[in-house]
């Protein structure tokens, strides 16, 4: 393990991070995300866990990510699986369920976001105190590379129409980059409604409801190499209906 500085500086801090992996059919990625966490994580010196919640992948993921805690420990890999496909939104909160972390962070497990933003989202969670930290594609050195424009179109789309609708105040509503305080997570899932893509800007829309503070951190998303999205037409449908809700509920 990697004993630079930043492990003697942070051995007294008593912060444990608890990172959700959501997986579907992600064999090929699973090794690569992990083994990235734990070098920044070893890096920065930070206490944490994975927590992969796989649900049914017909691809084998967990046995991937079995041989992944055998490597890297049952500490460090937590294995919360599902027997079948149940969506993005309650994989996260069948995963905080089973967090023992103070904070919590949510990533895509398809080497989208990059765990070496993780260091910076921590920095900046203590430099302001914040209740979240969400990275954001689209401001500062943030972007997005390697979609089509169909799906850029999409996701500016969403956003701009939920800025519009529901000012809330951060500048990436649909991304899932995120670093959230525990109990601040709990009681916003326990408000949330939607379920499926529409729930990371209902998080946010509604944490900014309740008077929490954001922090931003500029990422940049890269498209993934392997194995194909699950977001779809029927996705984009119910992210529609999903907003139209929240607009005439809050
Ligand atoms: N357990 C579980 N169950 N995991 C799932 C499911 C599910 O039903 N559906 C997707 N996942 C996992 C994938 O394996 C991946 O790790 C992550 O959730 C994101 O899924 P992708 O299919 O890669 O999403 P995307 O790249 O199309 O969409 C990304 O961008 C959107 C818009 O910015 C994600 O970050 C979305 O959350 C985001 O809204
Ligand atoms: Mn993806």
């Amino acid at each position: 393990m990697a004993s630079g500085k930043g492990n003697k500086k942070k051995q007294e801090d008593s912060d444990k991070y608890s990172v959700l992996l959501p997986t579907y059919n992600e064999r090929e990625n699973l090794p690569l995300i992990v083994w990235l966490l734990v070098k920044y994580f070893g890096e920065s010196g930070y206490n944490y866990e994975i927590i992969v919640i796989d649900d049914g992948s017909p691809d084998g993921t967990l046995q991937i990510a079995e041989q992944l805690q055998k490597i890297y420990g049952h500490d460090k890999i937590v294995l919360r699986p599902r027997p079948k496909k149940l969506g993005l939104g309650t994989a996260y909160i069948h995963g905080i369920k089973h967090a023992t972390g103070n904070f919590i962070i949510i990533m895509d497990a398809d080497l989208s976001h990059h765990p070496k933003f993780i260091p910076q989202f921590i920095e900046k969670q203590k430099e302001g105190g914040y209740d979240l930290i969400s990275g954001t594609r689209y401001r500062g050195d943030g972007g997005v590379y390697g979609w089509d424009l169909r799906r850029k179109l999409i996701s500016r789309g969403a956003n701009f129409i939920t800025q519009v609708l529901l000012r809330p105040g951060a500048s990436d509503l649909t991304g899932s980059f995120r670093l959230y305080k525990k109990n601040v997570l709990e009681s916003l899932v326990e408000r949330c409604v939607s379920k499926g893509y529409v729930f990371q800007m209902e998080m946010i829309v509604r944490a900014r409801q309740l008077g929490y503070t954001i922090g931003e951190v500029p990422i940049s998303f890269v498209d993934r190499v392997y194995g194909e999205s699950k977001l779809g037409g029927n996705e984009i449908v119910s992210f529609l209906k999903g907003l139209l809700t929240l607009f005439a509920t809050t």
